[in-house]
């Protein structure tokens, strides 16, 4: 069978059966920081997390690279069941996701057959609801390299909260640390010293009171950094907030929530060694991982 007609079989398969899953894209093993909470929260849903390990990390990548990533990622979920997506990856969300929402949804194959199809982020989510946090409105942002240049975090303060300040500051090494399973150790406080006083270096007056982590990936490095940052600093991270925004859209969604399976199933895919993500992965969801590689490029 050649690969259009697969893709109509499975289109079929899955118009037939309605089996609508959530589908969790990350790079690699962040995702699993946002998937921990949705899964808390709204257990009853089939997902399926897709980590491109083998192409981590996007945040030192181009735009472009990054959208092709994205949208490969993407595609594979669709063709996998998935008709609502969220990607779980700040830098593809940065980079990325207005592209897709905009453009590149609407022109998918599936897209015809299911004008339902959703691509949601994390950023709005996270953004909309910051103010919550802050006192001082001085508020820092750790991201990659990627996000803080496409300034997208900015963008959104500026609309949902214009009182904060945001000190941005890209930490271009601690997803391969977290990529590497280095979540503890000396190397690991080395670089988090380091990225905590490129924060505060130029603040004359430092009021910083929330430290949010923009990168999915850094909340492995949660107990690291609280260790290392004064604890006045509220160390913010995105999947509860991302979680009960998930559980809001679907409330105001129910076009959307009434497609969706809800058998409790979850499927790890991953484009790089499966032992080496059940391993990372088992520590992080708590749980006992059997992942599937496959190759989406
Ligand atoms: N987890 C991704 C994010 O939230 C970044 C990881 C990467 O650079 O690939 O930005």
């Amino acid at each position: 069978m050649d690969d259009k007609n697969m893709d109509d079989k499975n289109m079929n398969d899955n118009n037939m059966n309605d089996n609508c899953k959530i589908g969790i894209f990350d790079s690699g093993f962040g995702g699993l920081t946002i998937f921990k909470c949705i899964k808390e929260l709204l257990p009853q849903y089939d997902y399926i997390y897709l980590g491109d390990n083998a192409r981590t990390p996007y945040g030192i990548r181009s735009f472009e690279t990054v959208y092709k990533f994205t949208t490969e990622g993407v595609d594979f979920l669709f063709k996998e069941g998935c008709r609502l997506i969220i990607i779980a990856c700040n830098t593809s969300s940065a980079r990325a996701l207005r592209s897709i929402q905009q453009q590149w949804l609407t022109k998918h194959p599936h897209y015809l057959l299911f004008p339902h199809l959703r691509v949601l982020g994390v950023i709005r989510p996270t953004v909309e609801n910051i103010s919550k946090f802050t006192k001082t409105s001085e508020v820092a942002l750790w991201a990659t390299p990627g996000t803080v240049k496409s300034e997208s975090f900015a963008i959104e303060i500026k609309h949902f909260a214009p009182e904060i300040n945001l000190i941005q500051t890209p930490c271009p090494l601690l997803v391969p640390l977290v990529e590497n399973g280095e979540l503890y150790g000396d190397g690991v406080d080395y670089y988090i010293n380091k990225y905590w006083q490129q924060t505060t270096t130029n603040q004359i007056e430092n009021n910083i009171d929330t430290l949010l982590l923009g990168c999915t990936h850094y909340p492995l490095l949660l107990p690291s950094i609280k260790k290392i940052l004064p604890s006045t600093v509220k160390v913010l991270t995105q999947g509860e907030l991302c979680s009960e925004s998930l559980k809001d859209y679907l409330r105001r969604h129910p076009e959307m929530e009434n497609k969706l399976s809800k058998n409790s199933s979850v499927c790890f895919y991953t484009t790089d060694q499966c032992e080496y993500f059940d391993n990372l992965a088992q520590i992080f969801m708590g749980e006992k991982i059997s992942s599937q590689i496959i190759q989406i490029d």
